[in-house]
């Protein structure tokens, strides 16, 4: 292998959000185009993992203190991925059901890291990079660079891919005695705020250091919750990204979840066709149209504002509309996402859980879809909307600014505003309203957005420019 990413999350293994979409299809794209790349990630205890077969690669054990830990590596024996997949298992500490939310989080992950580096330091033939992703594999670099019994690895370059600067994974310095053997006058390479920090270290240790979009990197120098000036100090090893799509998962021309395919000449019937499955299923009205949201139910994503934007919507007699709700997570906005449900029978419903399914049927069967994020370092759902042919109704920051143009500008083809208020999220969706009443100017942007292309053919590329830069370093 070349390239090896190693991430807690990828798709269809385990997958919480964007994280998982990224590295299952980062590695495909980057295997079309000649560089041996594979993925490295815990096994977890999912439909995937229980539902394909695998074979040993490789015995051997992980410490963390006192504590040993034998561990496989295991590697898929299908290649229907498009890439080959390593599975690291060890059992008791990350075989379970979920990939985080577990008290003992810090060490399972650093027992993964250790496990993963146990392993490669082993390859006779090394890889050429080493591809981070987020905070649970922020400790790699360090360990590269410092601990003395990964020394053979430490000139391979290293990147650390940011999605979400929000989790850094700190934890105290008690911890110290689980990390390798290394050379103490170093410790401050993994700390922040007197913290052992994963993510702060990554930042610091890595060879280079990008986030999921461009505006996201700016806008991490003024609030990445404690990492500003970190980030802005190490701006010149820094670079934006904007990620790509799996444009095989993702076609509406093909995707076998939703109830009808289609394509931009037959989007209309098709599109229709899958609205009227939502409508039918959650006791909505055809004939309005449908705001939809899917996602992760956190601040980061305004959604404590949900039900305040649709209420205020839905009781305006001037306007016409529906709302969908996707979605899991705070117990307070999940609670008062489904009290509205009464006021608004036949108008709104709010499905509360996780199904892969029933997003693609949103995407595909609504006519806009709403996120009025406060933090967004990249997005997926936009461009997963803007191909189903579903007009995005976003607040512009991080990469909702960088892939959406509002209607009122050239060639624009989705709706815009400044901030994460509901007033603002009020007026974008009267837009909205607006936009659906002049049905050829609606369907002239929906064939539009349905041609933009965020594939990561074209996004891919990026990478492979700045791991060539890295390894004639
Ligand atoms: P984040 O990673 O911050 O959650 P992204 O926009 O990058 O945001 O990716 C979210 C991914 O998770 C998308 O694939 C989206 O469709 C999916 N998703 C989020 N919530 C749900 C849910 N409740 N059910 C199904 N899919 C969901
Ligand atoms: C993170 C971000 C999201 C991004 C995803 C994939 O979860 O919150 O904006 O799209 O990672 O990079």
């Amino acid at each position: 292998m070349e390239i090896i990413h190693i991430s807690a999350e990828c798709y269809p293994i385990a997958k919480v959000g964007g994280l998982a979409d990224v590295v299952g299809a980062l590695p495909k794209y980057q295997n079309k185009v000649g560089k041996k790349t594979g993925v490295v990630m815990p096994y977890f205890n999912t439909k995937f993992t229980q539902n394909n077969s695998f074979k040993i690669d490789h015995r051997n054990t992980v410490s963390l203190g006192d504590l040993l830990y034998d561990f496989e590596v295991l590697i898929l024996e299908n290649d229907d991925l498009g890439y080959p997949l390593y599975l690291i298992k060890i059992p008791g500490l990350m075989d379970r059901e979920n990939v985080y939310g577990y008290s003992d989080d810090t060490e399972r992950f650093l027992a993964f890291q250790k496990a993963a580096l146990n392993w490669i330091v082993q390859f006779h033939d090394k890889p050429e990079i080493i591809h981070c992703h987020d905070y649970h594999t922020g400790l790699i670099p360090f360990m590269m660079l410092y601990a003395h019994q990964y020394a053979s690895l430490k000139d391979i370059p290293t990147i650390l891919t940011i999605h979400n600067a929000q989790y850094q994974g700190q934890f105290s310095f008690d911890k110290l005695y689980y990390f390798p053997e290394y050379d103490l006058s170093n410790s401050g390479m993994l700390e922040w705020a007197q913290m052992i920090n994963p993510l702060a270290a990554a930042v610091k240790c890595a060879w280079a250091v990008t986030t999921v979009s461009p505006s996201y990197l700016i806008e991490l120098r003024s609030a990445a919750n404690g990492l500003e000036w970190l980030l802005d100090n190490e701006k010149g090893k820094s670079i934006g990204i904007l990620n790509g799509i799996d444009t095989e998962v993702w076609n509406p021309a093909t995707d076998p979840m939703i109830s009808k395919n289609f394509n931009k000449q037959n989007s209309l019937s098709g599109k229709k066709n899958n609205k009227m499955f939502l409508c039918d299923k959650f006791d909505l009205n055809p004939e309005k149209p449908l705001f939809a949201f899917i996602g992760r139910l956190v601040g980061e994503k305004g959604a404590e504002l949900l039900p305040e934007i649709f209420d205020t919507i839905l009781s305006n007699p001037e306007l016409d509309a529906n709302v969908l709700v996707l979605g899991s997570g705070d117990p307070g906005v999940e609670y008062s996402l489904n009290s509205i449900k009464e006021k608004h029978k036949g108008n709104y419903n709010a499905f509360i859980g996780y199904d892969e399914t029933l997003s693609h049927i949103i995407y595909a069967g609504a006519d806009f879809l709403v996120m009025p994020s406060r933090v967004e370092p990249c997005g997926l759902n936009q461009m997963y909307s803007l191909r189903y042919g579903t007009i995005p109704i976003v607040r512009s920051i991080g990469g909702l600014k960088d892939t959406i143009t509002d209607i009122s500008e050239e060639d624009g083809f989705g709706i815009c505003h400044e901030n994460t208020a509901v007033d603002e999220a009020c007026i974008a969706i009267e837009r909205a309203c607006e936009l659906y009443k002049d049905q050829p100017k609606f369907k002239k942007i929906r064939k539009q957005i349905m041609q933009i292309d965020h594939s990561w053919d074209k996004a891919a590329n990026n990478y492979i420019e700045l791991y060539n830069k890295l390894i004639n370093k």
